[in-house]
């Protein structure tokens, strides 16, 4: 039994529990070469997986999606089981990444490696600290181009875009990037984004331009349930200044409100009470898991 920190944590690594500092991928690894991978970050409340299932059908989807034969994504949940146990995060928060690659081949090919080429599948878990102080003041965001590919629904490990944007944010003291293109707000750089338009809460649409966020189908179902009217449909840049509210949502932020946009205020400066509700909305089905998840 080891902590969750420190070069003693447990990782698991192609089917085998071992320290993290003894965990080695190979250097032909097509991950490390190309970024060919597929990720997932589950959410864990007080030592329970939170929507578990719909993260690994989304890591199933993205393989499939990327040709990366492996048909294992279902079974990474008692992984994440034992990796919770073995790091003793049963009682607090944590997240648990999970990561599959089309594995290791030389010589290094841009085509795919030859058949039998065994994916690499990693796992791990971490402690975890909600962003609430954050949220009781509301977040900064910044706008840049959203110069990625055209498949943003396949979550896979090739994040530069998304990398250089978060590093644009944060030299600008912001909390998130938010992607831009053609004038439509997409989606943020780890996130999905919100508004109220006129007292309609507003999602960009699921279509390949963005992650089906898992927190954004719960905050959905949050709204729905308590009535409050809402459209999948873009928003666009010249609009989120006069937004009634805006907010992010992902597995780590869950419900965010975003105060400024480019330095300038949304909303006055101020979190709203959708943001609000939904957070609660959120938190409750969190915490409602924690009692429904086996132990
Ligand atoms: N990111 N959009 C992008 C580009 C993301 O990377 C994420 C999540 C989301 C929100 O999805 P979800 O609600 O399923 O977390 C939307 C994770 C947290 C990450 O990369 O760390």
């Amino acid at each position: 039994m080891t902590t969750s920190t420190g070069a003693s944590r447990t990782v698991w690594l192609d089917g085998v529990f071992l320290p993290a500092a003894e965990a080695r991928v190979s250097v032909d690894d097509r991950g490390f070469l190309f970024g060919d991978g597929a990720y997932e970050v589950v959410r864990v409340v007080r030592g329970a997986m939170f929507e578990a299932e719909r993260h690994l059908r989304r890591l199933d989807r993205t393989l499939q999606g990327i040709g990366i034969g492996y048909g294992r994504a279902m079974e990474l949940r008692e992984v994440a089981e034992r990796l919770l146990d073995e790091n003793r995060l049963r009682e607090d928060e944590a997240t648990v990444y999970v990561q599959v690659t089309r594995g290791a081949a030389s010589p290094r090919t841009h085509h795919f490696p030859p058949a039998g080429t065994r994916p690499t599948a990693y796992a791990s878990a971490a402690p975890f600290v909600p962003f609430d102080a954050l949220r009781a003041r509301g977040a900064a965001v910044v706008t840049v181009p959203d110069i990625r590919w055209a498949r943003c629904d396949l979550k896979t490990v090739n994040l530069l875009p998304n990398t250089l944007a978060k590093q644009r944010a944060v030299e600008a003291g912001a909390a998130e990037a938010v992607f831009v293109r053609d004038g439509i707000v997409t989606e943020g750089a780890s996130s999905n984004v919100w508004g109220v338009v006129r007292g309609v809460l507003r999602t960009h649409p699921m279509t390949p331009a963005i992650l089906a966020g898992v927190t954004r189908e719960v905050v959905l179902e949050v709204a729905r349930e308590r009535g409050l009217p809402v459209e999948e449909v873009p928003l666009f840049l010249e609009e989120v200044r006069g937004l009634e509210e805006c907010f992010l949502c992902s597995t780590t932020l869950d419900v965010m409100p975003v105060v400024s946009v480019d330095g300038e205020p949304v909303r006055g400066g101020s979190p709203g009470p959708v943001a609000r509700l939904l957070q609660e909305g959120l938190r409750e089905r969190m915490d409602t898991g924690v009692l429904a998840a086996p132990r």
